[in-house]
C-alpha cells in the first residue's frame, strides 16, 4: 500500500518533534498504521537546528501544504486564531485530514471547524492540545465512554507548575523561573497565557467539552493566574497540610456546569499534589470507574510530539473508514451535544482559605466566626499566627467547608468593612479531590 502523506505546517519545537519522531521510529509507526507515513513537504521559514530535514521538500508558505493534492493530513504546527484557522478552514475544505497541537483554535473555535469537517467528511484531531504528551483526550473520549463523568481537575499548564514548583522548591523569582520556561520551549508565544491561567482555560474547555457533552464554550470559563501568589500564602497553605497548584476544575452539578481555573489548595497527600516541574495530571472521576488519574509530560518537544503522532497513527487507520462510524470530535454525538449552562463563578461550590490580617485586640476572633456564621459559613480549621505579630497586627489564616462563592464574597466585603481588619482578605479555594 502506498504510504500516507503528511504535510507539517511549522517547524518550531513541537514541528521539528513530529518530524523527528517520525523519521526515527518510522518502522515502528507503520507496524502499528499499517502503511508506511511520509512526511512530503514541510512549511517553515526558519530552519530547525535539531531536524534533519534532508530532501524532504520545505515551503516558505504554509497554504503551498494544504494545496498539494498529495497531501491526505495536514499537521497544523503554527499556533494562535488567525491565519491558523484559516489554515485549518482551507484544508478541510480540500478534503485533508487535520491534525492539531493548537489548544487556542480548538477552544475558541472548534465548534465552527468540526461543524465544517463533518460536512466534508474528515477528520480533526487534536490530542496534543490538552496535557502534551499525556494521551488525556483517548482516555476521556474511549476509554471512559461507559462513565457519566462527574468532574475533572487537572494541572494542565506545564510552565505555571515548572514555576510554583521552582519557587517553592528553590526560592527561585517568577521572573527568573518564566525567562527558563521561555527557553526551554514551554512558554505560550505570549506567557500571559500560561500564567494567568488562559491557556489552563483553552485546555479545561475542551476537556470539559468531552466529558460532559457539551460545546466548547471558552468565553464562559472563569481564570484566576499565579502572578499574585505569595510566598506566605504557600507556607501558610503547607502548614495546614495543603499544597498550591494551579488547577483546572470542571464539574457537573444539577444547576449547571463549573468551568474554573485559579490557584487551589489541595491535601499534600494526594497524588496530584505532588506533580512537580513541567508534567501535568489531569483526575477524571466517573460513576463507573470511581477516580483515575493521567500523568505525563505536559510540554516539550518530544513529549507533545508523541500526541501529534498517536494522532497520525488513527488517521491513518481511519481513512477507509465510514464517516459516520468515527469517533465524533466532542465524544458524543454532535447532535446530542447538552445545553446544560456553565455556571457564573458566584454560583460554583468550593472550600476556601482566607487569610486576613487583622489588629492583635481581643475579640477579633469572634467578630470574624460571627460574619461567616451569619452567612452560613462553616469553618474547618483555624490558625492564628501569634508569633508573626508585627505593628500589632496578626495573620488569622481559616479554611472553610464547602459554599457557594457568592456567600463567601459577602463575607469577605464584611470583614473588609471590620475596622480590625487591615488589607484585603487574601481567599484561594480549597478542592479535596476525594
Ligand atoms: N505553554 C503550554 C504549557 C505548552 O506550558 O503547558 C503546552 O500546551
Amino acid at each position: 500500500m502506498k504510504p500516507v502523506k503528511v504535510g507539517i505546517c511549522g517547524l518550531g519545537t513541537v514541528g521539528g518533534g513530529t518530524f523527528n519522531v517520525l523519521k526515527r521510529n518510522a518502522e515502528e509507526i507503520a507496524r502499528r498504521a499499517g502503511r508506511g507515513i511520509e512526511v512530503a513537504q514541510i512549511a517553515t521559514r526558519h530552519p530547525n537546528s535539531k531536524c534533519d530535514t534532508g530532501s524532504t521538500p520545505i515551503t516558505a508558505d504554509i497554504f503551498d501544504i494544504v494545496n498539494n493534492p498529495e497531501i491526505d493530513i495536514v499537521v497544523e504546527l503554527i499556533g494562535g486564531y488567525t491565519v491558523a484557522k484559516e489554515l485549518v478552514l482551507k484544508a478541510i475544505e480540500n478534503g485533508k485530514h487535520v491534525i492539531t497541537a493548537n489548544k487556542a483554535l480548538i477552544a475558541v473555535h472548534g465548534n465552527e471547524i468540526f461543524a465544517k469537517a463533518r460536512e466534508k467528511g474528515v477528520i480533526v484531531a487534536f490530542e496534543a492540545s490538552v496535557a502534551g504528551g499525556i494521551p488525556v483526550i483517548k482516555a476521556i473520549r474511549e476509554g471512559l465512554a461507559g462513565n457519566r463523568i462527574n468532574w475533572l481537575a487537572g494541572i494542565i499548564n506545564g510552565t505555571g507548575n515548572f514555576i510554583l514548583t521552582e519557587m517553592r522548591e528553590k526560592g527561585r523569582t517568577f521572573e527568573d523561573v518564566l525567562k527558563e520556561a521561555q527557553e526551554l520551549g514551554y512558554a505560550e508565544a505570549d506567557p500571559t497565557f500560561d500564567v494567568e491561567g488562559i491557556d489552563a482555560a483553552h485546555k479545561l474547555t475542551i476537556l470539559a467539552s468531552i466529558a460532559f457533552g457539551i460545546p466548547l464554550q471558552f468565553d464562559k470559563a472563569y481564570t484566576e493566574g499565579i502572578a499574585r501568589l505569595t510566598t506566605a500564602d504557600v507556607n501558610y497553605a503547607e502548614a495546614l497540610g495543603y499544597r498550591i497548584k494551579h488547577l483546572g476544575v470542571a464539574r457537573r452539578t444539577e444547576a449547571g456546569i463549573e468551568l474554573r481555573v485559579h490557584p487551589t489548595l489541595i491535601p499534600a497527600d494526594r497524588l496530584i499534589a505532588n506533580v512537580n516541574g513541567v508534567m501535568n495530571a489531569v483526575m477524571v472521576n466517573g460513576d463507573a470507574v470511581g477516580s483515575t488519574l493521567y500523568y505525563g509530560a505536559g510540554a516539550g518537544m518530544e513529549p507533545t510530539a508523541s500526541a501529534v503522532v498517536a494522532d497520525v497513527v488513527d488517521v491513518t487507520r481511519a481513512l477507509t473508514t465510514d464517516p459516520n462510524n468515527r469517533v465524533p470530535h466532542l465524544a458524543f454525538q454532535p447532535d446530542s451535544l447538552s445545553d446544560h449552562p456553565i455556571l457564573p463563578i458566584t454560583a460554583c461550590e468550593s472550600a476556601y482559605y482566607l487569610r486576613i490580617q487583622a489588629k492583635d485586640h481581643p475579640g477579633v476572633l469572634a467578630q470574624v466566626a460571627t460574619i461567616l456564621s451569619e452567612r452560613g459559613i462553616n469553618i474547618e480549621s483555624i490558625m492564628q499566627k501569634e508569633a508573626e505579630v508585627q505593628d500589632g497586627l496578626v495573620p488569622v489564616i481559616l479554611v472553610t467547608h464547602r459554599v457557594v462563592e457568592q456567600r463567601i464574597d459577602d463575607a469577605i466585603a464584611a470583614l473588609e468593612r471590620l475596622d480590625d481588619v487591615v488589607d484585603k482578605v487574601v481567599r484561594i479555594r480549597v478542592e479535596q479531590l476525594n
